[in-house]
Formats: C-alpha cells, sequence, structure tokens
C-alpha cells in the first residue's frame, strides 16, 4: 500500500457528528470493519470483548437519551456497542480461561499450562491487579480500544466514516442492554460505542494536533 494511503486514511477519519441516515455501509464492507475488530490483539489473546451491532431503530431511539441525544446513535448506518468482560471469568483458572485455552486457542498441555500460570502471575505480580473486579474490568476494558481503533481506521480506508463515543450513562445503557438484549452484567459492562456510517456534513473545523515535537520523544 501508497503510504500516502495510510495516512489519507487518518486524515479523512473525524468525529463525525451526523450521518446521511439512508445511505447505508455495503454488508461487503461492514463485514471487513466486523473482521478488523474480531482479528484485533488483546492480552493474552483472550479477546476480552464483544460486539453489539445495534440496527433495531426502536432501541437506537432508547439509547438516544441515554447518549445524550447525540444525533450519531439514530442516524448512523451501523452502530456498534463494545462489551468488555469482568467478573470471575476474568479470574486466573476460571472455567472461562480454562475452556478458552482449550477450544479456541488449541493451547497444547504444557503451554497451556505455563500460559495459565504466567497469567495468574501478570495479575498478582506485575499488574496486581487481582483480586479486584473494578481493576480487572477496566484492564479489560481498556482493551477493547484496540478493536474500536481498528474497526474506525479500517472504515476511513474503504471511505466510511465514523465517531468513538463514550458521551453516555453508562450504568443507564448497562440496564437497557441487560433488559433487552440478554447482556449478562456479572461477565459484561459496557466499554463504548462507535457510530459507523456516511458523513452528513465536512467536520466543522480542521482537524488539530500537538506538534510531533511535543507528542514524540526519542530517549
Ligand atoms: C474514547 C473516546 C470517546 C469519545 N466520545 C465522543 C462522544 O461521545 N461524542 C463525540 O462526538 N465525540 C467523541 N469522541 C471524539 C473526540 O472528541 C475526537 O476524536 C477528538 O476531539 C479529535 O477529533 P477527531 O477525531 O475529529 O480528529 C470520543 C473520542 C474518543 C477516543
Amino acid at each position: 500500500m501508497d503510504k500516502s494511503q495510510i495516512l489519507n486514511a487518518y486524515a479523512f477519519r473525524h468525529a463525525c457528528k451526523a450521518f446521511v441516515s439512508q445511505k447505508k455501509i455495503s454488508d461487503a464492507d461492514f463485514d471487513v470493519i466486523l473482521e478488523a475488530g474480531r482479528l484485533s490483539p488483546s492480552s493474552f489473546g483472550f479477546e476480552p470483548w464483544q460486539f453489539l451491532v445495534v440496527q433495531n431503530p426502536a432501541l437506537r431511539e432508547k439509547i438516544l437519551p441515554i447518549a445524550c441525544g447525540q444525533q450519531q446513535i439514530t442516524t448512523a448506518s451501523h452502530l456498534i456497542i463494545t462489551l468488555h468482560r469482568r467478573g470471575d471469568d476474568l479470574k486466573p483458572g476460571s472455567d472461562y480461561l480454562e475452556s478458552f485455552m482449550r477450544d479456541v486457542q488449541k493451547l497444547p498441555d504444557d503451554v497451556h499450562k505455563m500460559i495459565g500460570d504466567f497469567y495468574a502471575y501478570f495479575q498478582n505480580t506485575l499488574f496486581k491487579i487481582a483480586g479486584d473486579d473494578y481493576k480487572v474490568a477496566e484492564w479489560a476494558a481498556r482493551q477493547t480500544y484496540l478493536p474500536m481503533a481498528n474497526m474506525m481506521t479500517t472504515a476511513a480506508m474503504l471511505g466510511i466514516d465514523s465517531c468513538p463515543i463514550e458521551g453516555f450513562v453508562r450504568d443507564d445503557l448497562e440496564a437497557l442492554l441487560a433488559a433487552e438484549a440478554g447482556v449478562d452484567l456479572s461477565k459484561f459492562g459496557v466499554a463504548h460505542i462507535t457510530a459507523f456510517g456516511y458523513r452528513e456534513a465536512e467536520p466543522k473545523r480542521a482537524k488539530t494536533r500537538r506538534s510531533r515535537d511535543e507528542v514524540v520523544r526519542f530517549i
């Protein structure tokens, strides 16, 4: 790929405030966006996320006030709510992680044991988050920003706009998803929303960023 194509995609992407609601992303393009999310890296490869694609207009209307009335919620062609894992499933030795290593990662027994032990060491000693459900959930939630970013960049490469969204009442959105989508809140929390579609208007302001010197230090 031409280097300028990469940077053009980053320049094209902006936090789009409203989409042309009649203009839908093709299934083929949205499939590529979802694959970019699914193939994203995660700590130990445990993929502590789930992507809820919210295409039900009635449900979007209920999310709208929870998300501070942001028009992206109802005008987006496709809306993804990313859940992060939390709770007992993330504890070292949990049935969930044991079966994940066995059935998804298909680790041979010796590697399975080694990774399992290192995961406990990571939580206990390296990051010191073991036993603190809040810290473990936040650690999982942080990882979900990787698929979010990858999906937005992939969308931009396809000429599709997007908006990352944290402007919502998290407790209320979690309660709504528990009631309307059967989300088990002992296992999942809401990390963020990402809206995708085609811009209704050009961005009001040109992109601003600090200079390279302020952002990067070679040491
Ligand atoms: C984690 C996160 C949450 C954000 N939440 C919102 C939001 O709720 N609504 C919104 O319009 N923009 C939101 N933004 C967009 C930022 O305001 C925007 O990315 C930033 O101002 C830089 O502008 P640009 O993305 O257009 O280059 C969010 C961005 C991130 C990374």
